[in-house]
């Protein structure tokens, strides 16, 4: 490998040359500066800037990147970066707050982080509808969730100073610089990301396993940050995910940690951002398939693919694998894509989310050719604890 940590990393170059790290737990809190509300979107994102997923932002974006990043995909020194990650207040509290100032940065009354706020600005948020979403119809989960954020975006240097609390699976909360480290003790120079919001089926399986026999381990890193009310909850499919691996994966080709963005369901541009973020992790290459990170039909099936294709692969610096379409043709009787298919569409077993969502619920099980008994099972026991609940 090229880059073999330099300085205080190990593996790929993180986006940027240096992993970020602005983790202070020891930082002496002051409760008697003004105090910023944070949402669990901005608190995922004040972490993951903190512990260098997101290298390398030091920061929430001021208005030179934040209209760079809308505009041309990259930041305001060139470098590619996708979404704007920035913190929202109202006017009313955009008042109280100066250039210069330490502000806490507060979530449900306690003080996680801190900011030097350099900037305070008003976006044009149907130009940045557009841009990243490509729509302004509030329909779309991403766009509705842009225009119910406050009017001013604050900008500056953010230090973390104490960890959002973790759900039980706190074992696989890992910083990039953990992940890093991971990889070295496995012995793995190439390492493939794959990110996910859902429960893995075999569609899921075959591209990660396609993509493993050529690379030496799977990085298996599922968002379970913000995501919109009918995607089945994190905890649910963790227990999925484990379930799987202990069933169906090679024990030391996989390594399984959780990546606590929120969705933003921005398709093609967020399919940029989780890849560079992956590569901040540490892997080498990164899954795309077919409509990663979409919803409902505002994206094409393989917009999240051609994006690539604006970036030189150096730039981005991470290799994208693409995937077709997969599926379990009866006719095959394998897992293959019209790539790899001569049949008929109707041997394909082909369900949407939607259909999957519906049988669980029902308490019905999806063939097996779609996704693994093992991993059905947990998914309606998880889905009749929460109706019971309701
Ligand atoms: S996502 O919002 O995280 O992209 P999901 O968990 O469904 O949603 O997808 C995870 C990854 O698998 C994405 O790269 C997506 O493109 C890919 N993918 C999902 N289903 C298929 C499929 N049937 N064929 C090929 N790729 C797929």
């Amino acid at each position: 490998m090229d880059y073999q940590g330099g300085k205080d990393v190990w593996g790929i170059a993180p986006h940027g040359g240096t992993l970020v790290n602005r983790i202070d737990l020891l930082f002496s809190i002051d409760s008697s500066l003004n105090c910023v509300e944070l949402d669990t979107l901005e608190l995922s994102d004040l972490e993951l800037i903190a512990n260098g997923a997101y290298s390398p932002l030091k920061g929430f974006m001021g208005k030179a990147d934040y209209d760079s990043v809308v505009q041309n995909m990259r930041l305001s020194n060139g470098l590619p970066w996708s979404l704007p990650i920035t913190l929202a207040v109202n006017k009313d509290k955009a008042r109280t707050l100066h250039k210069g100032e330490t502000v806490n940065l507060v979530y449900n009354g306690t003080v996680y982080g801190v900011m030097t706020v350099k900037e305070l600005f008003s976006p044009d948020k149907k130009l940045e509808a557009e841009r990243v979403y490509r729509t302004a119809d509030l329909d779309h989960p991403g766009v509705k969730k842009l225009f119910a954020r406050p009017e001013v975006y604050i900008a500056g240097p953010i230090t973390l100073v104490k960890r959002p609390e973790k759900s039980k699976f706190n074992d696989y909360y890992l910083d990039p610089a953990e992940t890093r480290e991971k990889f070295k003790e496995l012995g793995w120079n190439t390492i493939v990301g794959f990110q996910t919001r859902n429960p893995v089926h075999r569609a899921h399986e075959y591209i990660q396993k396609t993509a493993l026999e050529t690379v030496d381990g799977l990085f298996l890193n599922p968002l379970v940050g913000e995501t919109k009310a009918d995607d089945i909850p994190s905890e649910i499919r963790m227990e999925s995910y484990e379930v799987l691996l202990e069933n169906y994966y090679p024990k030391g080709r996989v390594f399984l940690s959780v990546f606590p963005a929120a969705m933003r369901y921005a398709g093609p541009r967020e399919a940029i951002f989780h890849a560079i973020v992956r590569k901040n992790f540490g892997c080498t290459h990164f899954i795309v398939g077919r409509d990663h990170a979409g919803v409902g039909s505002y994206y094409g099936t393989y917009d999240a693919q051609k994006i690539f294709s604006h970036f030189e692969e150096e730039e981005i610096g991470i290799k994208p694998l693409f995937f077709e379409h997969s599926f379990y043709c009866r006719k095959c009787a394998n897992m293959a894509s019209e790539k790899t298919c001569p049949h008929d569409k109707q041997e394909h077993i082909i369900l949407s989310g939607t259909a999957v969502r519906q049988m669980l619920k029902n308490g019905e099980h999806p063939p097996k050719e779609f996704s693994r008994p093992e991993v059905i099972d947990i998914l309606i026991k998880g889905m009749k604890e929460i109706y019971t609940k309701i």
